[in-house]
């Protein structure tokens, strides 16, 4: 049975930087996933506090919201069959050095911090995250 889901996507600022965005946009095209909404901007540093709300707690907060608002990103919506967790194997663990070979974070992160992307990690959250950035 069929199971489609739109997810998050963030082509996060080290990627965009080293022009990356048109390789990592072919993965997710070549793993089958449509991007169904996409836009550049740059958030304030306010924006990513926000978005990385459910993070307010960890010591890498601070960090983590100046790196999202160093520069500009590409956010996506995109769809697949289990989009969510496709997208997260996809993607690979969130520090690169323990990514899987073939993953994108494996292939293009340089660091926890300059991972390449961002995905959803649940289905209320990538409502959520879908709505930050679409809901006009
Ligand atoms: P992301 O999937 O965007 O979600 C939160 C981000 O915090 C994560 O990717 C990492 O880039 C970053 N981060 C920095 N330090 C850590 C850590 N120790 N554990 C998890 N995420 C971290």
């Amino acid at each position: 049975m069929s199971n489609l889901q739109q997810t998050l996507s963030i082509i996060k600022p080290d990627a965009v930087e080293r022009n990356l965005v048109e390789e990592i946009k072919n993965e997710f095209k070549k793993d089958g996933f449509e991007i169904k909404n996409e836009k550049k901007i740059k958030l304030a540093k306010s924006d990513a506090e926000q978005f990385y709300k459910v993070h307010e707690t960890k010591p890498f907060y601070k960090d983590l919201c100046e790196y999202l608002s160093s520069g500009p990103i590409i956010v996506m919506i995109l769809e697949k069959d289990n989009a969510i967790a496709a997208n997260r194997e996809l993607m690979g663990a969130t520090d690169p050095k323990n990514a899987k070979e073939g993953t994108i974070r494996k292939k293009y992160g340089i660091s926890i911090d300059k991972n390449s992307v961002h995905g959803s990690d649940s289905i209320e959250n990538a409502k959520i995250e879908i709505d930050f950035f679409f809901k006009s």
